[in-house]
Parts: C-alpha cells; sequence; structure tokens
C-alpha cells in the first residue's frame, strides 16, 4: 500500500536554517556517498554499540541505506567526518482499528517511522534532537503523511513533539514449575527450522499477522534476521532457536524465536522468547505449551505481548505468569481528520472537539459525527466539549490507551458525557499491538 518514498522527501528547510545559524549542517545522507558509513557508525555510538565489522558495514548498506537517513555535520568536518547527530525514517503501514460488527480485514493508514536517533554525547542538550524531530514531522507532514510513529529508548523524551504513549504491550516472565498447563489441546504440530528459513517465516507471518491487531506496523529484513540471529554480528546467533507450528492442514500458522540459558542450576534455564508469532489461537497456545513444558527450564521470558493475550487462562496459576506494562507504540497524529476518519469505531458518538499542536501542524477545532462505525470530521468554529493536546490524541487514536483515564489525569478536559461517548467510540475489540521494535 506504501505509495511514498520516504527518500524523496527533501530535508526540512526550517530545521536546516535552524541548525546553520549554529553553525551546523543538516543534510540527507546518500545510501552511495561518502556520508553513510559514519552516519552507520554515528548511530552506533548513539546506541553504545560498538564499531561496525566490515560485515556489518555491508549489512547496513543493504538494511538503513533504504530509509531517508539525515545527519548533522559539525562546523569543520572532516570528508568521511562522523555525524553529531542521526535520524532515520521510512514509510510503512499502520493497521488501525475497525468497526465494530464488521468482521474482515482492517484498515490500514501509511505512517512516517521513524528510527536512528542519536546526537553525541558532545553535543547534547542544546537543541539538537528537538530540530531532527520537528524536521521530521514538517518533513513528513508536508509529503502528506497523516500519522508517525516510532519505538523509543526512554519514555520522557517524545511526548514534547506530540508523540503519545498508544500501543502498551506485556513483558512477561512465567513460572513453568507452578504455572500447569490447562490449555486446549489443539492439532497443532511443531517443529525446529533452520535459522535462515526462520528469517523467511517470521516475514511471512508478520506480513500477514499484522493486520489482525491494530497499532502494528510492516516488517522489514533485517528485524527477522535480528531476533533469528543470522545478522552479522549476532551476539547470540549460534544460540537462537526456532520452531514453526502448523496447522492439520500443514500451513505454517505461528513460529517461537528463542534461546536458552543457565540460570540457577541446570535445571533451571531460561527460555527468553525472542519472538512469538500466531495466526491463530491455537498455534499461540501451542507455542506457549512448548515454552512452559520445555525440560529444564524454570523460567520463560517474553517481551512485547499482547496485553490481553490469552495466556493467564491457559495455565492453573495466573500468578505464575507476571505481566508487566511497557509503553511500546507511540505515535504521532499528523493530520486530525484523515486519521479520524481512517479508523473505525466501536460506537455512536458526537462531539467537537479541539485538538492543541505546539507545531501548528495539527491544530484545529472539528466536529466528530461517529455512526455505523465511521466518523464525519468536520471543520467547526463552535466552542468545543472536549479539549485535548495531539499527544494525548496520538495516545487513544489506536484504541489502546481510554480517552477517559486520560481525562482523569487531566489531561483531556470538557463535558463528561462528551468524553465519555468518544472514549467507547475510540476502544478497539483487540487490544492494538506493535510486536516488533523499529
Ligand atoms: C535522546 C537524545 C537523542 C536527545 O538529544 P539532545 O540533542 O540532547 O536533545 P535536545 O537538546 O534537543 O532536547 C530536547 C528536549 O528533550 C529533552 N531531553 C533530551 N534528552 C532527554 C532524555 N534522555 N530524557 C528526557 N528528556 C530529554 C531535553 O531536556 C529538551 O527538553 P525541552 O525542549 O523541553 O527543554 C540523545 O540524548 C541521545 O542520542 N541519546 C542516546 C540514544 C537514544 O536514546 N536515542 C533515542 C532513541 S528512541
Amino acid at each position: 500500500m506504501t505509495s511514498i518514498d520516504a527518500r524523496d522527501v527533501p530535508a526540512d528547510p526550517i530545521s536546516r536554517e535552524r541548525l546553520a545559524e549554529r553553525g551546523l549542517d543538516y543534510r540527507v545522507v546518500a545510501a552511495d556517498g561518502d556520508d553513510f558509513l559514519p552516519f552507520y557508525r554515528a548511530i552506533r555510538r548513539g546506541f553504545l554499540d560498538a564499531e561496525p565489522t566490515a560485515e556489518q558495514e555491508e549489512n547496513a548498506a543493504r538494511t538503513i541505506a533504504e530509509r531517508r537517513m539525515i545527519g548533522v555535520f559539525g562546523p569543520a568536518a572532516e570528508p568521511g567526518a562522523m555525524p553529531v547527530a542521526t535520524i532515520d525514517s521510512w514509510v510503512t503501514p499502520l493497521t488501525l482499528p475497525g468497526a465494530a460488527g464488521r468482521p474482515g480485514a482492517l484498515p490500514e493508514l501509511e505512517m512516517w517511522a521513524i528510527s536512528g536517533v542519536t546526537v553525541a554525547s558532545t553535543h547534547r542538550r542544546r537543541g539538537i534532537a528537538r530540530a531532527l524531530l520537528e524536521g521530521e514531522l514538517r518533513a513528513a507532514s508536508a509529503a502528506g503523511l497523516a500519522i508517525a510513529g516510532l519505538t523509543v529508548t526512554e519514555s520522557t523524551i517524545y511526548g514534547r513533539y506530540g508523540f503519545g504513549m498508544a500501543v502498551p504491550v506485556e513483558n512477561i516472565a512465567i513460572e513453568t514449575k507452578r504455572a500447569g498447563w490447562i490449555g486446549p489441546a489443539t492439532d497443532v504440530t511443531l517443529a525446529y527450522v533452520e535459522r535462515p528459513r526462520l528469517v523467511e517465516v517470521l516475514g511471512e507471518l508478520h506480513e500477514r499477522v499484522r493486520t489482525q491487531r491494530p497499532g502494528n506496523v510492516g516488517g522489514f529484513p533485517f528485524r527477522w534476521e535480528t531476533i533469528a540471529g543470522t545478522a552479522p554480528g549476532s551476539t547470540d546467533g549460534a544460540k537462537t532457536r526456532g520452531v514453526i507450528a502448523r496447522d492439520a492442514a500443514g500451513e505454517i500458522r505461528g513460529a517461537l524465536v528463542f534461546v536458552l540459558s543457565e540460570g540457577a542450576h541446570h535445571a533451571h534455564h531460561v527460555l527468553d522468547v525472542r519472538h512469538l508469532v500466531a495466526e491463530t489461537p491455537d498455534a499461540r497456545a501451542a507455542l506457549w505449551r512448548f515454552a512452559i513444558e520445555h525440560d529444564l527450564v524454570g523460567t520463560v521470558k517474553a517481551d512485547l505481548q499482547p496485553v490481553d493475550d490469552a495466556l493467564p487462562w491457559l495455565v492453573t496459576d495466573p500468578r505464575a505468569v507476571e505481566r508487566t506494562v511497557f509503553d511500546h507504540g507511540w505515535l504521532r497524529v499528523l493530520d486530525v481528520p484523515r486519521v479520524l476518519r481512517a479508523r473505525g469505531y466501536a460506537a455512536d458518538a458526537d462531539a467537537t472537539v479541539t485538538v492543541r499542536d505546539d507545531l501548528g501542524i495539527a491544530d484545529g477545532t472539528w466536529r466528530v459525527a461517529i455512526t455505523g462505525g465511521a466518523a464525519a470530521v468536520t471543520p467547526d468554529e463552535g466552542a468545543a466539549d472536549v479539549e485535548l493536546g495531539v499527544s494525548e490524541l496520538s495516545s487513544v487514536v489506536v484504541g489502546g490507551v481510554s480517552l477517559g483515564s486520560l481525562a482523569a489525569a487531566g489531561r483531556v478536559t470538557g463535558d463528561a458525557a462528551a468524553i465519555a461517548a468518544l472514549d467507547a467510540a475510540l476502544r478497539s475489540g483487540p487490544a492494538p499491538h506493535l510486536s516488533i521494535w523499529y
């Protein structure tokens, strides 16, 4: 569905000018130019990774080079010098909630995905990240994107730019000896699979599964190579194992990628789930069972699981499943009418909504009239029933965060009945889920 190539989108002139005033050169980095390897090395430095090997450099040319890359270069940058700041972006589909009572494929919207945000420690806290992020949002909006998204190292950084925590997930630890499997018997069969094949299977499954829940985004080969441990420089590639789940007809319906390490003693290994993907509840149950009943394993750990997963209902002792909510997917609305029109709704509502946006991209007042699962959104001059910032709107827009909770926290104001009606309309049946880092 992606129609915009982010690499065709020019560098934002306002950020370029702001940074130029400080003697910094903000520019697009070409994948085939001299700046590319220094750009890649700077990203690794920013995320505290080692200098890349030749093999990793070669691989990078195949992966992040497909993205739009922006580097900020110091005043006296020698040719081949590393940029002092980096950011990269690409356009990918984001799954949105569907209308209640209408089964079938969920709607999608193109999203400006952002990654690789780093500022050199020598240049921190002087506004460079702000210029980078604001530049991305202006560029994405000018290019016609209605929403942007990212996953974050720290949850305190991005609210100020209008991003909202939108897709919570659960990080899980299971005490296997206590859990006790009581899940259904299935006709799913499991088989180990070699890692190169696993990379293919993960990509294929994700492409089918990402449209089942709002909040998920398109995958990319490097993600599957990292998870399967085949990416160059993988530290535990040789320890990474994969199991696929087939249904009675022999179709692949799920996969589990994991690494085993010794825990307190040999009979108490830790099974670290690197990825669990399933197209059917049966495949998911069979893969959980495989992990929980694995010999010599005392603890199963799994990050990025859906908050409404069946797992606690598949075991005798739900307290054996320790669940920690984690703020994983962050979104940023750029075009309010387009986002609200693109998704489906769970209930009817009719309210005038004012959205504030310090960047002036998504602010305005609209009448939002929701009937039969769809919203009509029209500019409105009247008094608002509901007022909120773009960060709060972005938090609720795929149905993973309650508008009522934000109102209770004083972050959304207005008429209580209008807030309650909108809250009910915005909810999503299946909880949103984002199954990967990007
Ligand atoms: C996070 C990072 C990009 C910030 O860069 P920076 O240029 O120092 O940030 P800025 O000077 O533009 O700061 C912009 C705002 O963010 C705030 N901020 C910056 N880093 C922050 C952090 N780690 N936690 C909380 N707030 C932060 C600043 O206080 C400032 O706030 P204000 O504008 O409201 O006054 C940089 O510290 C970094 O590269 N960190 C390591 C890599 C990383 O975590 N990247 C994020 C990937 S998701």
